[in-house]
């Protein structure tokens, strides 16, 4: 079969090959084999290339923080799924074409799903969610702000905030985006900027701000604290900068703003097997019912694996860069 490899850290098109490797085998007792449908290259799988993720892993090494699958086979004692389920799973090195591992690593996803919308669940929606459940307390009416609104998270912060009745401030990088970003719900879109915080003022009319999303950071962190009200938060969940969040210390000390950051795995360590499960599924249910999407600008072969990763890194994509390992999804 085939299986993503990844030789050396650095630019992620050189140090990635399609590899031939054996083939898994059956499962053992508690394990599952499931074929892998399609996975998404996101920010922290290229980050996880360069070397510059939390986890770096000796060489070589399968990358691929999700997917979704179709189960091929159960070993003895595994009975939360079967042969043909569709399942996500909560292990990562999902580059490659099949997968054995322990059955409670997977978690079963409604057939109805579409495929592509599927291998985007594990991390995104409920980093969305997490992100607007742990960081503050939030109540209809309140607003955030967030910065990479147009991201597949940004979009999905939009989604979840609207029936919440949270308010958005988008902050985006093109006014192109704004008609796409206010159908989704969000209630201002901002350009990115020097004067951002007097852009939001002038568009929210001085509503204070409770809560800013950084995923940017560098000197975005500090644009955005600067439009916090005193005692804001701003959650740095993200670098698409490369760089480390800056806040000034006068909104730190005088405005008594706090700089947090956030997690998937730690919100999630938190939480149960069953309390993990139960979210899945609610959000396995609305990504279903076409509420919760990420748009997919391309989905390529397992083969074109470089290609892939260049696509995956250019700015102003209108979606995400997907994989097909088995074929066309
Ligand atoms: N902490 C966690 O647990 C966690 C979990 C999931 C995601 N994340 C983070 O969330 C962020 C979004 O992920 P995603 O998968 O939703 O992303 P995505 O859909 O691939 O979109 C990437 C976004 O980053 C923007 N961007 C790229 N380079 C930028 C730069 N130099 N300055 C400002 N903006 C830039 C793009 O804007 P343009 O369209 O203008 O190019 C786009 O909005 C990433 O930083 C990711 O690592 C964190």
């Amino acid at each position: 079969m085939k299986q993503i490899m990844l030789d050396r850290y650095g630019q992620p098109e050189d140090g990635l090959r399609c590899a031939e490797v054996p083939d898994l085998g059956a499962p053992g007792a508690g394990e599952v084999v499931f074929d892998v449908l399609a996975f998404p290259i996101n920010p922290a799988d290229i980050s996880f290339c360069r070397g510059t993720y939390r986890l770096r892993p000796e060489l070589p090494a399968t990358p691929g923080a999700e997917c979704v699958g179709r189960v091929a086979a159960i070993g003895s004692g595994v009975t939360h799924v079967k042969p043909g389920d569709l399942v996500i799973n909560l292990q990562r090195e999902n580059w490659t074409q099949q997968r054995r591992v322990k059955g409670d690593d997977v978690i079963a996803v409604s057939d109805g799903i579409d495929i592509q919308q599927a291998a985007m669940l594990r991390i995104n929606p409920a980093t969305a969610l997490l992100l607007l459940a742990d960081v503050v307390p939030l109540k209809p009416g309140d607003w955030i702000i967030q910065n990479v609104a147009n991201s597949a998270v940004g979009r999905l912060v939009i989604r979840l905030a609207r029936p919440r009745g949270v308010k958005t401030v988008n902050v985006v990088r093109r006014e192109s985006l704004f008609g796409e970003l206010k159908a989704l719900g969000g209630d201002v879109c901002v350009l990115d900027g020097p004067d951002l915080a007097a852009a939001v003022k002038a568009q929210t009319r001085e509503a204070p701000i409770r809560l800013g999303l950084d995923a940017v950071s560098g000197r975005a962190t500090a644009r955005l604290s600067a439009c916090l009200a005193d005692g804001g938060v701003v959650c740095n969940y993200g670098s698409m900068t490369g760089e480390d969040p800056v806040m000034s210390r006068s909104t730190l000390i005088s405005g008594g703003q706090s700089l947090v950051g956030f997690i998937l795995g730690r919100a999630l360590g938190t939480r149960s097997l069953p309390e993990i499960r139960a979210i899945y599924a609610d959000l396995g249910q609305q990504v279903a019912k076409g509420n919760l999407s990420a748009p997919v600008e391309m989905v390529y072969p397992i083969e074109d694996i470089k290609e892939a990763v260049a696509h995956a890194q250019r700015g102003e994509r209108s979606g995400k860069i997907l994989v097909g390992p088995n074929g066309p999804v």
